[in-house]
């Protein structure tokens, strides 16, 4: 009976239950795993917040969202994605951004209980079994209730290994006396396996002594902690970028570098973009080779109207022309005036302000020439995908670590500026450097080694083809 039994599962076809955490950055690459775990043959149940769900169908403008189904494109393509909402409690004008604390106490503590629920209806109502959950790393809860309803979880990471290598050692860390990190402590760190050295400046900005406290520090530890208890971990990474980082890790658990999953991955059309973008075509087209400066700070990161302010006066002094994406939510007080007096009208024709674009097909354009970049993870691999070098500026998160692999190691970017505060004639410097055919000569030469190893790692045999073709063999060993 029981052969008999494990039969009839290995004809079903492997059903996963992905949860992308409800934020630009991670919801790009979750889309881009399911549509690639359903094109090997699996069955997707997508899971996005009603908030998200709100927002999508916003930015797309139309007003039936309630029926709308992001994923019809890739089922009529004979993808076998299911789409379904989630209720965070909130109510859908709740601005989860500007009340991060209370977003993700709540994630923490009440959340769980609904992807609970949630989880129990789907695989009640399911004719195909429901045989693996996916969900972001950041999403503690993951191995829990995998556990509860005895089915293999897998985390997803969809930012640098470095990064994740640094708060899987947290331990290590503490041993040595740079978890918590005290303030004005600069050291360099040569102990956590497979990273040759980290400056404390490049760690995340959670792990300070003074953000014990915080929602961030709470969740990402608790995030750390719990990844060792998946059975699988899936990485937005190439081997080939990271490799030290992630064989080491690959010691302790399995680990697959399966990146890049960015957007341009596919042609399948999946509405992921939270805010409407603006067309930059036209304009840029305007323009000759390589000149133009794409300005953009990602989706989370909020600064100040000092900082803005520099950068706006450094654009003008360094005469490039330029693209700048300004969201409505970039600096912390809402609603202000940020931008210096006349500087639209001085600008003209050199330069486009948008509250969102279409990135990709922004940073693909000939005419664009540089990324003046918070170092995003994803953006510094759409980046590198597009061989356009970059002046970095990053700010929180994995930001600082970022900017280490891509101007210290890969050295395809350069430092905005060095001191305290920016001034604008370092930003013009800078801007001018990258611009300038001789300032960024090394750069393009480096960029676009790099650009054909991200692309080789998606080919056929790539390293990425590779680990994906493994890690789906590995798991069907592990639920069959
Ligand atoms: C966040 C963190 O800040 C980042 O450090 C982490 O690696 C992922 O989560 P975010 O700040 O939004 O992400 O930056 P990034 O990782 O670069 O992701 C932004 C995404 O938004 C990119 O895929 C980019 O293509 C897209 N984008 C950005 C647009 O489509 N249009 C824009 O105008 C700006």
């Amino acid at each position: 009976l029981e052969g008999l039994h494990k039969m009839a599962k290995t004809q079903l076809k492997p059903h996963a239950i992905i949860f992308p955490v409800p934020y630009q950055g991670h919801i790009n690459p979750c889309v881009n795993l399911a549509i690639k775990l359903a094109s090997k043959g699996f069955t997707i149940t997508f899971v996005h917040f009603e908030f998200v769900h709100h927002m999508l169908s916003k930015s797309q403008s139309t007003n039936t969202h309630n029926e709308i189904n992001f994923f019809s494109e890739a089922r009529k393509s004979g993808l076998d994605i299911r789409y379904t909402t989630i209720n965070d409690g909130f109510p859908l004008e709740f601005n989860r951004l500007n009340n991060y604390d209370e977003f993700w106490t709540s994630l923490l503590q009440d959340f769980p209980a609904r992807v609970d629920e949630f989880i129990g209806k789907i695989l009640q109502s399911e004719q195909s079994m429901v045989t693996f959950l996916i969900a972001d790393t950041f999403f503690s809860w993951l191995p829990t209730l995998a556990k509860k309803y005895n089915i293999v979880n897998v985390s997803f990471f969809t930012e640098p290994a470095l990064v994740f290598s640094l708060g899987y050692h947290l331990d290590i860390l503490r041993e040595n006396g740079h978890y918590p990190l005290k303030e004005n402590v600069v050291e360099e760190i040569k102990y956590i396996p497979g990273v040759k050295s980290i400056s404390t400046k490049e760690l995340m900005h959670y792990l300070k002594e003074g953000e014990l406290e915080t929602l961030q520090h709470i969740a990402s530890t608790r995030a750390f902690q719990e990844v060792k208890k998946a059975d699988f971990v899936l990485h937005n990474t190439v081997q080939e970028l990271e490799s030290e980082t992630l064989d080491e890790l690959n010691k302790k658990q399995p680990n697959y570098a399966i990146g890049p999953l960015s957007n341009f991955l596919t042609k399948i059309n999946v509405t992921k973009s939270m805010w409407s973008e603006s067309d930059c075509t036209k304009w840029l087209e305007s323009k000759p080779l390589d000149s133009v400066l794409y300005v953009s700070f990602g989706s989370l990161v909020k600064t100040n109207k000092h900082l803005i302010q520099e950068i706006a006066y450094g654009l003008l002094l360094s005469q490039v022309n330029f693209i700048w994406v300004i969201r409505e939510n970039i600096v912390k007080l809402d609603g202000i005036d940020i931008l210096p007096d006349g500087f639209k009208d001085e600008i003209g024709d050199k330069g486009l302000i948008i509250p969102w674009c279409n990135q990709i097909s922004v940073l693909s354009n000939p005419a664009v020439g540089g990324f003046l970049t918070h170092c995003g993870w994803n953006s510094t691999i759409e980046s590198i995908w597009c061989s356009t070098p970059m002046i970095c500026y990053p700010m929180e998160y994995d930001q600082p670590a970022v900017r280490k692999l891509v101007v210290d190691d890969w050295k395809i970017g350069i430092n905005l500026y060095d001191g305290d505060l920016i001034h604008r004639d370092e930003v013009a410097e800078k801007i001018r450097i990258l611009m300038s055919g001789v300032g960024s000569l090394g750069l393009k030469q480096e960029i676009q080694k790099l650009k054909n190893v991200l692309h080789k790692a998606i080919e056929k045999d790539g390293s990425s083809d590779r680990n994906f073709d493994k890690f789906v063999m590995d798991l069907k060993a592990k639920i069959y």
